[in-house]
């Protein structure tokens, strides 16, 4: 495995489960430090423990929810002064909650929006002031967000909404920082395992590949983006989803 991410600080958002523990234990083994951001202080204690059993004194978090500005601001700082440094944020906190508009009470609909997309700008609000020249954001969309779908309405706005904000900050933070999206389809994590989830409420599209997405298959794409080899590649949405969608 490249050690290509050592002495290089990272932050990744929903670090306690799912695609972003993956995407944590992926930069980990390239030799980063990194620091996962969740709300969820018991899963977080869990996956550091675990983590630490290899990674040691690598991995830290930081207790905080994207839609509160000041527990972002105080994260991301904190983050940041460790080293003195954060060279990557990969932004992978956010909610699915499925409803036909028609159905849908206003506040699960403002919920998604504020978690999906006001929490991604809280988190890279202070992070665009901190980042080292050279970094590089990733965050993480749906193929929702291009395919949108019936009884996502919520989900797939904010989706939208979040390539829209990315491609914004890869402009404002060009040429010192790159700022990427990846797109998934469904991706067996604890979201897409959920009553009422994604991979229920898609009804099941059919998948070229044949299969559902392994966190460590989006975990690669991740670090890719991250990494020098993808140094020319700004604004961009990368689309990982076994074929069900093709642009
Ligand atoms: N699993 C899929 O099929 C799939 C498909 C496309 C996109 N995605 C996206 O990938 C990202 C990760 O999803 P996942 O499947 O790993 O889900 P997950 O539920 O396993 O992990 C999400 C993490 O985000 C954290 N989180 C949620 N709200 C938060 C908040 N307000 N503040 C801080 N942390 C918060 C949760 O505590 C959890 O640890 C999400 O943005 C999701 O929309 C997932």
């Amino acid at each position: 495995m490249m050690r290509d991410f050592e002495g290089r600080t990272c932050i990744v958002t929903g670090g306690a489960s799912g695609i972003g523990l993956t995407a944590a234990e992926t930069l980990l083994t390239r030799g980063a430090s990194v620091h996962l951001l969740d709300r969820d202080q018991v899963a977080l204690e869990r996956a550091v423990k675990s983590l630490r059993d290899e990674h040691c004194d690598r991995v830290r978090f930081e207790v905080a929810d994207v839609t509160s500005t000041e527990e972002c601001n105080r994260a991301v700082a904190a983050a940041h002064a460790v080293a003195g440094r954060l060279d990557h944020v990969v932004h992978c906190a956010g909610i699915f909650i499925g409803a036909a508009l028609a159905d849908a009470p206003m506040d699960d609909w403002r919920r998604v929006i504020d978690v999906n997309l006001v929490g991604t700008a809280n988190v890279l609000q202070p992070a665009a002031h901190l980042m080292n020249e050279g970094g590089s954001i990733v965050t993480i969309s749906s193929m929702a967000g291009t395919r949108s779908g019936a009884g996502v309405s919520a989900y797939a706005a904010s989706k939208s909404a979040v390539e829209s904000l990315s491609r914004s900050l890869a402009k404002e933070l060009a040429p010192q920082v790159r700022v990427n999206v990846v797109a998934p389809g469904i991706v067996e994590t604890p979201m897409s395992n959920a009553p009422g989830s994604a991979a229920s409420i898609q009804s099941q599209p059919a998948i070229p590949l044949g299969r559902f997405a392994q966190p460590e298959e989006i975990a690669a794409v991740i670090a890719f983006l991250c990494s020098d080899q993808a140094s020319y590649i700004t604004g961009e949405t990368i689309h990982v989803n076994g074929g069900i969608h093709m642009k």
